[in-house]
C-alpha cells in the first residue's frame, strides 16, 4: 500500500525534486502530510479530499501518511496537490501505471479541475536535468514546461481527464513545443534616436559591454531617460538559462503573462519613485521577487534618483554589490538574484538648471546639497559610471549626421563580453563589474604608466579603495572594448574620467 511519485520544488529560482511518498495502512482514519510543509501544503489535504470525491472516486480509507522528500528542506505552494491525489490512488489500487519517469505538478480545485501553479519552467527544466521524459501540468501554462527540449508534456483539464489517460480511455495530446526567439534585435528602442550626447552614449558602451551601474545627471530633457531606456537594446541577447530564470522569477512574483511561457528579451524595469522598499527589494507574507529581481539578467532604472524613499535607496545597497538579495519573511527566508545593471538618472537640483552652462539655477546653495545629500556616499560608491548628461544644443538636432545605431554598437559590446567569457570561464562570474577585490588583483593587471597615472590620481582626488577598485575594473571593460590585452593608461585616464562627476557635484 505504497506509492512514490515525482513532483518539483522551487527555492529561490531553483528547482529541485520532490518525491511524493504515499502510504497507507490499517487502522483509525487519518491524512497527514510530513516533510516540512508550509501552509500552503498542508491546506493541500482538504483540496485533495474534495477533488477526489468530486471526480467520482472513492478517498481511501485507512490511515494515510504523504511524506514529501527531502524532508529537510520546506515545502511551499500547492504544486504538491495533483502527485498527493494520485499516490493515493495508486496506493489504494484504484490506479495501475508506471510513474517513474514522470513529473507531476499541479493545484487543485475543488471540483478536480487542475490549476495553475507558480515556476514551472524552472521545474520542467530541473526534471529534465533530473532525467525525467514526461510531465503531467496544468493544460493552462503547460506551454512553459512544452519549452522544455526532451520532455513529452502532457497538458491536464481536470483529474478525471488525466485518469482517462492513464487508463487509455482517452489519450492526451502531448503539447507542441512553442515557438519562440532569443534573438533581440530590433525589440527595444534604438540609441540612432538619439541626437548628440556622444559621451554618455559611450558611457552606456562601456555599462553594457562590463555590466557596470550607471548615474546619469543632468538638466531636465536632456535625454536622460531616453539613453536609459535603450541601454537593452545594445545588451547581448539572452541564453536560455538566463531566460528561464528570470521567467521563473516573474512567474514566482505573478507577473508572467498567461499566454507568455518564457520571457526572451532581457527586462527593463523603471519603478516609480513612490514604490516602497519591500516593492523594490522584495516581501510579502512569503517571501516574493521584487523589482530587483524582475530586472535580473536586465536593467533596472531608477529615474528621478533622489525622490525615491531614503530606506528604499539604502535597501538596495548590498544587493547592487552582490547581486543577490535577502528576503526574510515569517513565513520563512529566501534569497533571489538580482544580476542587473542599475541605471539612475537625476537633476542635479530641484529645479534642474543647477551647473547649467545657459540657464540660471534658481535654488539656494543649502537646497542644492540637501537635494544631492539623498543619495549617499556609499550609494554613490557603488554606481560605476557617472556621466553627466549635458543639453542638447540646436545645432546638434538640426543637423545632419548620421547616427550609430544600437546593432553597431552591440557588436561591440558581444565582442568584449566575449572576452570576459573567456577570461572568466573557470571562475563563475560573467563581467568585470563582478570582480571581488582579491579578482581584481588577479585580473586587471596594469601597465607601468598606467600605475604611475593612477597612483597620482589616487592622491590628487582622495579615492577610497572601493573607488580604486572601480576604476580598474572599468579600465578592464575599456580594454576589452579594444581588444587590449593589458590595461594602459588611455584606458585608467578614460575610467577615471568616468568616475569624476561625484568631485563636481558631491565635494567631500
Ligand atoms: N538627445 C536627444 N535626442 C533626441 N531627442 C531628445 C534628446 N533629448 C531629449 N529629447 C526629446 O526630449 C524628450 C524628453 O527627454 P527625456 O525624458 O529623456 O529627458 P530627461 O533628461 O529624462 O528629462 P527630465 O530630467 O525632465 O526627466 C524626449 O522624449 C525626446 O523627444
Ligand atoms: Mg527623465
Amino acid at each position: 500500500m505504497f506509492a512514490q511519485l515525482s513532483s518539483m520544488g522551487v527555492w529561490g529560482v531553483d528547482a529541485y525534486e520532490v518525491r511524493v511518498e504515499t502510504s497507507i495502512s490499517a487502522g483509525l482514519p487519518g491524512f497527514d502530510v510530513v516533510g516540512l510543509p508550509g501552509a500552503a501544503v498542508k491546506e493541500s489535504r482538504d483540496r485533495v479530499r474534495a477533488a477526489c470525491r468530486n471526480s467520482g472516486l472513492q478517498f481511501p480509507k485507512g490511515r494515510i501518511t504523504v511524506n514529501l522528500a527531502p524532508a529537510s528542506v520546506k515545502k511551499e505552494g500547492s504544486v504538491y496537490d495533483l502527485p498527493i491525489l494520485l499516490g493515493l490512488l495508486l496506493a489504494s489500487g484504484q490506479l495501475q501505471f508506471d510513474p517513474s519517469d514522470c513529473f507531476f505538478a499541479g493545484e487543485l480545485s475543488l471540483n478536480g479541475a487542475v490549476r495553475p501553479v507558480k515556476g514551472l519552467l524552472a521545474m520542467a527544466a530541473a526534471a529534465q536535468t533530473a532525467g525525467l521524459h514526461t510531465a503531467f501540468v496544468p493544460a493552462a501554462i503547460a506551454a512553459q514546461a512544452a519549452v522544455i527540449d526532451g520532455l513529452q508534456v502532457f497538458p491536464v483539464e481536470t483529474v478525471p481527464a488525466l485518469l482517462a489517460h492513464l487508463t487509455g480511455k482517452q489519450p492526451i495530446q502531448p503539447m507542441a513545443p512553442p515557438a519562440y526567439s532569443l534573438h533581440s534585435a530590433g525589440r527595444f528602442p534604438d540609441f540612432a534616436d538619439v541626437v548628440g550626447q556622444q559621451k554618455a552614449k559611450q558611457a552606456l558602451e562601456v555599462a553594457a559591454a562590463g555590466g557596470h551601474h550607471t548615474l546619469l545627471i543632468g538638466p531636465p530633457g536632456s535625454g536622460k531617460s531616453m539613453l536609459a531606456a535603450r541601454l537593452p537594446s545594445i545588451l547581448p541577447d539572452m541564453t536560455l538559462p538566463e531566460a528561464i530564470q528570470t521567467t521563473t522569477l516573474y512567474s514566482l512574483a505573478g507577473q508572467l503573462p498567461a499566454d507568455t511561457p518564457i520571457l526572451t528579451t532581457r527586462p527593463f524595469r523603471a519603478p516609480h519613485h513612490t514604490i516602497s522598499a519591500p516593492a523594490l527589494t522584495g516581501g510579502g507574507k512569503t517571501p516574493t521577487p521584487g523589482e530587483l529581481s524582475l530586472a535580473h539578467n536586465g536593467v533596472l532604472f531608477l529615474d528621478e534618483l533622489p525622490e525615491f524613499p531614503k530606506n528604499a535607496l539604502e535597501a538596495l545597497r548590498q544587493p547592487l554589490e552582490n547581486g543577490v538579495v535577502h528576503v526574510s519573511r515569517v513565513a520563512g527566508a529566501q534569497s533571489f538574484p538580482c544580476n542587473i545593471i542599475f541605471i539612475a538618472a537625476m537633476n542635479p537640483c530641484p529645479c534642474g538648471y543647477f551647473g547649467h552652462p545657459d540657464q540660471t539655477c534658481v535654488c539656494d546653495a543649502k537646497t542644492v546639497r540637501r537635494y544631492l545629500n539623498r543619495i549617499s556616499g556609499p550609494m554613490l560608491d557603488r554606481i560605476d559610471l557617472h556621466v553627466e548628461v549635458a543639453p542638447v544644443q540646436f545645432h546638434e538636432l538640426h543637423g545632419a549626421v548620421k547616427r550609430e545605431s544600437s546593432a553597431q554598437i552591440r557588436q561591440r559590446v558581444n565582442a568584449a563580453r566575449k572576452i570576459q567569457q573567456q577570461r572568466y570561464r573557470n571562475i563563475g562570474i560573467s563581467c568585470n563589474a563582478r570582480l571581488t577585490p582579491a579578482l581584481v588583483r588577479r585580473f586587471c593587471e596594469l601597465e607601468p604608466a598606467a600605475r604611475s597615472f593612477l597612483q597620482e590620481a589616487f592622491d590628487r582626488l582622495g579615492l577610497s579603495a572601493r573607488g580604486h577598485d572601480r576604476i580598474l575594473k572599468v579600465a578592464r571593460t575599456l580594454a576589452d572594448l579594444q581588444g587590449a590585452q593589458n590595461i594602459g593608461r588611455v584606458h585608467v585616464a578614460q575610467a577615471v574620467q568616468l568616475r569624476s562627476l561625484d568631485r563636481k557635484y558631491w565635494p567631500s
